[in-house]
């Protein structure tokens, strides 16, 4: 049996030389040393010997073991340093190519503008709320001194829900319920999508963008309103932009105005200048001003029916065209581009 034994580690050992590569050692590992390998079989048999050979021969079937899977190691050892030494040769990396990157989206232009006014309201002080999307009629007419008679109110101009709920047609609906569950003072805008029913052309679409502004104190004025218009439209387009207001009407402010602003594209044209109005201008046509937005003064009738006393409290609201200013701003002819989803015309912004 001893015999046996020395000629089985000869036969390994000599064998385990001309091993070249790892995966084979692995087989080798499991031929030898495992369940079904000669060296446990051999161990197996003697644990049928005479008590007195066994232990010897167990003992020295444990060393050739120990030995062998010594040897495994080593071997293992130095074929995985030669295989990293031949992939460091044959296998070069080219760390000048250009990197795989997924491509992301950008930022939508309307929604870049949009952050950019409210980081204005935010250092004047303002809140800003969001309403939700859907509006009872209550609050975006009624509440809005908006008779059952008015044009806006037509089935042909917004989008019925049902007989109580509308697609908002306007952010001014948050006047009535900031001021329903919030006692002056208030400072608060609301940028939100609105929708109304119109065809598509250059300057129409069916859903824009709008921020309401509403500033309800003791004692506030027209001319609280008319500064913070200046100090809007300096923000936007620049310390030379003019505004203009004209007399206008909304059933919710009294006096209400629609505000103009010198034209972008030939007044204000050249930072630092104001320049005559051109008269093949395409943008104003020739005016020297751009139409807006509307705002004026909370109506006394809109406070009451939201539980603040005319009385004692005053206050403003507008409602920013925030589409119509990112057109402006950017120079975008039409509306369209902003609802298709085109990423060569979204990065550019
Ligand atoms: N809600 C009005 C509109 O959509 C704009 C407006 C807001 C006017 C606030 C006055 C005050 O046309």
């Amino acid at each position: 049996m001893l015999d046996k034994l020395t000629a089985i580690q000869q036969k390994i050992s000599s064998s385990l030389d001309s091993i070249k590569i790892l995966a084979e050692l692995a087989n080798f590992r499991v031929q030898t040393l495992g369940r079904k390998g000669e060296l446990t079989r051999l161990l197996k048999a003697v644990g049928s010997l005479p008590p007195e050979e066994r232990k010897e021969l167990g003992k020295k079937v444990n060393e050739i073991r120990d030995q062998i899977l010594s040897e495994i190691e080593n071997k293992k050892a130095a074929l995985e340093a030669s295989a990293l030494a031949e992939s460091l040769i044959t296998e070069t990396i080219d760390v000048t190519l250009p990197g795989k990157t997924s491509p992301a989206g950008s930022l939508h232009p309307v929604t870049q503008f949009m952050w950019r006014l409210e980081e204005l309201f935010i250092s004047l002080g303002f809140d800003i709320v969001e309403g939700s999307l859907i509006e009872t009629v209550y609050h975006n007419f009624d509440a809005l001194n908006t008779p059952h008679n008015h044009p806006s109110r037509d089935e042909g101009d917004t989008f019925y829900i049902d007989e109580t709920h509308v697609l908002r047609t306007h952010t001014s609906p948050m006047q009535v319920r900031t001021m329903e569950r919030q006692k002056p003072p208030i400072r608060v805008i609301v940028p939100g999508m609105v929708s109304r029913r119109d065809e598509i052309d250059a300057t129409h679409t069916p859903v824009f963008h709008q921020m309401e502004g509403l500033v309800i104190d003791r004692g506030i004025t027209f001319a609280d309103l008319r500064g913070m218009l200046d100090t809007i439209v300096r923000y936007v387009f620049g310390q030379e932009a003019k505004v203009r207001l004209r007399p206008s009407h909304f059933p919710f402010t009294e006096p209400s105005a629609e505000v103009d602003i010198s034209c972008y594209a030939c007044v204000t044209s050249k930072p630092g200048k104001l320049l005559p109005p051109k008269d093949d201008c395409s943008v104003c046509k020739g005016s020297g001003w751009v139409e807006l937005w509307g705002c004026g003064m909370v109506h006394p009738e809109v406070l009451r029916k939201s539980g603040i006393d005319p009385s004692e409290y005053s206050g403003y609201a507008f409602g920013l065209g925030v589409t119509r200013m990112t057109s402006a701003l950017y120079g975008i002819p039409t509306l369209k581009p902003y609802f298709e989803n085109d990423v060569q015309f979204l990065k550019q912004f």
